[in-house]
């Protein structure tokens, strides 16, 4: 069993684009990314925080803006609406979840297309659709690069993804598809779960739920990828799988932390410096 080094291949993908971002800086280009973070949940203020700190060690120019919790919809449309116009930012992020009386689909489709760096406004999900990928969600992106780098053939492969998320699920299956792979989406309405998975050359597992996924749901030999990031009963973070037993029966795992998250905020910022480029060109 081999664990798969999701810090060591993001680390290495970082000090690529930083010479990227380099070779952009002596043109007098600096790539920015405006992240917008709506109220006070605590486990966005991690994300954005670590977005932040990957874009300054990268030399993307980045400015999280601070919006109050009872900011209204429109106030947010107007922001984005400003940042949209600016030439000086490329990347323009809504944090989620949002508040319940903001409506999720119309912040996200108040995003310029060409700067939805999370690839979350249906024009970028329609264009993955249609096998056509301009900018994709970060997870899902960061889960093919691991693959390739680790040579996982998915060609003519059973690929179970469990979990059917706008975020990380669908896009993943079109992903996975896009290689040629088979796939199945299970998700929490799916009857005999592991009886499904245990067909899996490559099981993606993003349901939320600490250690939910035991050996018993596992083929011998197969590909797993964890998407959870929870806290256990002890207050230990973890994933979605109990790596403990699955790396038993698995061949390649990705450890949690240190195998998804790192390269979801890499692939963000590659799609940062991609937006960048495509502006000047
Ligand atoms: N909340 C949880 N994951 C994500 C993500 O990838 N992007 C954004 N914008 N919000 C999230």
């Amino acid at each position: 069993m081999t664990i798969i080094d999701g810090k060591m291949l993001a680390e290495k993908m970082q000090a690529d684009l930083k010479l990227k971002v380099a070779r952009l800086q002596s043109q007098g280009i600096v790539p920015g990314l405006l992240v917008i973070l709506v109220g006070e949940d605590n486990a966005s203020q991690i994300y954005v925080r670590n977005k932040a700190r990957v874009a300054d060690k990268i030399g993307i120019r980045s400015e999280t803006l601070r919006l109050a919790e009872n900011v209204s919809e429109q106030e947010l449309l107007n922001v984005i609406e400003k940042y949209n116009k600016d030439d000086n930012w490329h990347g323009i992020l809504v944090q989620l979840p949002l508040p319940n009386h903001i409506n999720e689909g119309r912040i996200l489709h108040a995003i310029d297309p060409k700067k939805d760096v999370d690839g979350f406004h249906s024009y970028n999900m329609g264009r993955l659709m249609a096998g056509n990928p301009a900018m994709v969600p970060s997870t899902p992106a960061g889960i093919v690069e691991m693959l390739r780098a680790y040579n996982v053939e998915l060609s003519g492969k059973r690929a179970v993804v469990v979990g059917r998320s706008n975020i990380v699920g669908k896009p993943m299956a079109m992903m996975l598809l896009a290689e040629n792979a088979t796939v199945t989406i299970a998700h929490s309405k799916t009857e005999n779960l592991a009886t499904l998975t245990k067909e899996a050359d490559v099981l993606v597992v993003a349901i939320g739920r600490a250690n939910f996924v035991t050996a018993d749901f596992i083929k011998s030999g197969a590909v797993v990828i964890d998407v959870g990031m929870n806290r256990d009963e002890n207050g230990k973070l973890c994933g979605d799988v109990k790596f403990d037993e699955v790396s038993e029966v698995a061949s390649l795992i990705t450890p949690v932390p240190g195998g998804v998250g790192p390269m979801t905020i890499t692939m963000l910022m590659e799609q940062t410096v991609e937006a960048c480029m495509k502006s000047i060109n």
